[in-house]
């Protein structure tokens, strides 16, 4: 087994790992794993922008305090307050490296902001409607002209290495961890002084997601298998606007389109969420997904409409010329037809338990972006308090790695990998169905509204797929298909064990049988015995 040895290994290439991996590279070698190719993952599809107090007539308290109210209680307000508050500076950071964010029409020194559900005014900065894709090539420019960055891409994390696993004797701590070379299937092992934990989302443990593929929740699984906290997991993101079109795999219509005054409306074209919040089309994401549900179940329709027919084609081309392109690709012309669309998995509001500076339990270990659980988001996230969250949170993690990471050595030895058996080709169908039933069950099961009866089936079939997956896991030569199956099926658990434990309604989470939130809601945190010997 090859074994490389880096001051810092960065897992992970969305925004929080590329900031994070940027502002170490002042202090020593940094290497940067990729399960795909770079620009892939949550980032890279980013549309709405960023959120940020930014305009003379904003201010930091109604910020947080839109935020506080998104997340019903749940969010922590110091970790808020801290991201709110160093936006601006890490929004800065992110001009200079070369990002242009857009101007008002014929005033260059003001900002467009765009208006999204749940904030009480204009304050998202954005790229056209492509913010995630225009960030993510300036972060990898810089990156990739960086002498001390090392970019390593179609490598897949299996799981972390911490000492007390491989019996170092002393306080436990992370050493590194364990890749898939997906180009030739052989296993490696990276040795580092601080390792930072940035794999992004778990959109993938659903059905339907907006997520790309890679989201399949790896970092919170690798987290929980070495002993780490993970919290609120049962706060899954639903986007009420997905594109609904046979030919369209996992497409977002931002939800900037409803700030621009789109109107949601069931397929006979009555407007129906003023009857929902008195927000109408901009109440937050946990009510609006709830409402198309509710009328998608109550009347058996497949998809609601979002009408934004009363802009002008002129406007919809220049504020969201990729939307326009793309529905236009599919038949859909937005300035004459009402977009089909349904609710789809979107966004981890929880994860392992990290501080605004990443840092973890596990010295050694830092986990920042959407992989982390800050308590920024509580129980729903405002939008595009993500991207804010990611390049405030890597930025804060690499100046707390700075400040400590010469304490740790980073050659730890690891020892070599245990091989299984090829995997027959039969065995390799059955991967593929378990792929299917995992995504299925949470779907049918803890999607936007659960209840008890439904939690508990799903827990059972999970359960025993969770058995299965191990068995096989145990058996044969891992492939990137196996360690992403038993990566969901991880997270689908924790997400099940998690809303088991919640009886109340609250923000995201709406159980039928507790309709009404508790007086006082508290985290889930799961935490168990690290998941046994490295195989
Ligand atoms: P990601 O950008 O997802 O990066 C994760 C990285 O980890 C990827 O490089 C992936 O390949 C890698 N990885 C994962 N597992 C492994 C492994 N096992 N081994 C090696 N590498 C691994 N938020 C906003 O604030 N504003 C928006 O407008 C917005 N729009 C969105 C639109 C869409 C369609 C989606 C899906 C999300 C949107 N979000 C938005 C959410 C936001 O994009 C994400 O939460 C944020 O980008 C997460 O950044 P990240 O760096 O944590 O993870
Ligand atoms: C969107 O553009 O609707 C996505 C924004 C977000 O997820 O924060």
């Amino acid at each position: 087994m090859n074994t490389l040895s880096y001051d810092f290994l960065v897992i992970g290439s969305g925004l929080a790992g590329l900031t994070a991996a940027l502002h170490l590279s002042d202090e020593g070698r940094v290497l940067v794993v990729s399960k795909e190719n770079a620009a892939e993952g949550n980032s890279s599809y980013a549309q709405g922008g960023i959120a940020c107090v930014i305009d003379p007539s904003d201010t930091i308290e109604s910020h947080v305090e839109d935020t506080l109210a998104t997340g019903c209680g749940l969010s922590h307000p110091d970790a808020v307050h801290a991201i709110i508050q160093a936006g601006y500076e890490r929004i800065a950071d992110l001009e200079r490296l070369g990002l242009v964010f857009e101007r008002r029409k014929g005033k260059e020194d003001e900002y467009d902001l765009g208006q999204e559900g749940g904030h009480s005014r204009r304050r998202v900065l954005h790229a056209g409607d492509i913010t995630g894709k225009k960030v993510m090539e300036v972060m990898l420019s810089r990156v990739r002209e960086c002498g001390n960055i090392t970019i390593q891409e179609n490598w897949l994390a299996i799981d972390l290495v911490t000492t007390s696993w491989i019996g170092v004797e002393g306080n436990n701590r992370c050493a590194g961890a364990y890749f898939l070379n997906k180009e030739n299937n052989q296993i490696v092992s990276v040795q580092a002084a601080c390792t930072v934990l940035a794999t992004g989302g778990a959109g993938k443990v659903y059905l339907y997601t907006s997520n790309p593929d890679v989201a399949t929740g790896d970092g919170v699984a690798m987290a929980w298998r070495a002993g780490l906290p993970v919290r609120n997991m049962e706060f899954i993101q639903f986007h009420p606007t997905c594109l609904y079109h046979p030919n369209a795999k996992s497409f977002l219509i931002s939800e900037a389109v409803r700030g621009e005054g789109a109107k949601l409306m069931d397929i006979r074209g009555e407007a129906f969420m003023d009857k929902f919040d008195p927000r109408g089309s901009l109440a937050t994401r946990d009510v609006t997904a709830r409402a198309i549900d509710h009328v998608m179940k109550k009347h058996g329709d497949p998809y609601v409409y979002l009408d934004i027919t009363h802009q002008s084609k002129e406007f919809l081309k220049e504020r969201f010329p990729n939307l326009y392109a793309t529905c236009l690709g599919y038949g859909i012309n937005m300035a004459t037809d009402p977009i089909p669309v349904v609710p789809a998995a979107h966004y981890s509001c929880g994860g392992v338990v990290a501080d605004v500076t990443g840092r973890t339990e596990l010295p050694g270990l830092y986990a920042c972006g959407e992989v982390a659980s800050t308590g920024l988001h509580g129980a729903n996230r405002l939008a595009s308090n993500s991207l804010l969250e990611a390049v405030v949170c890597g930025y804060n993690a690499a100046m707390e790695i700075s400040s400590v990471w010469k304490q740790f050595s980073r050659d730890v030895p690891i020892p070599a990998w245990k091989l299984g058996q090829a995997v027959s080709s039969e065995e390799a169908v059955v991967v593929e169905h378990d792929w299917n039933e995992v995504r299925a069950t949470m779907w049918d099961y803890v999607g936007i509204v659960r209840s008890g009866r439904r939690l508990h089936r799903a827990h059972r079939r999970i359960r025993n797929l969770r058995e299965e997956i191990r068995q096989y896991y145990d058996s044969y030569l891992v492939t990137a298909d196996l360690i992403e199956l038993r990566n969901i099926a991880d997270v689908a658990e924790l997400i099940i064990r998690s809303a088991e434990q919640r009886k109340e309604s609250c923000g995201l989470h709406y159980m039928s049988d507790h309709p009404t939130p508790a007086k006082h809601a508290v985290d889930t945190v799961i935490r168990d015995q690290p998941g046994g010997p490295l195989t």
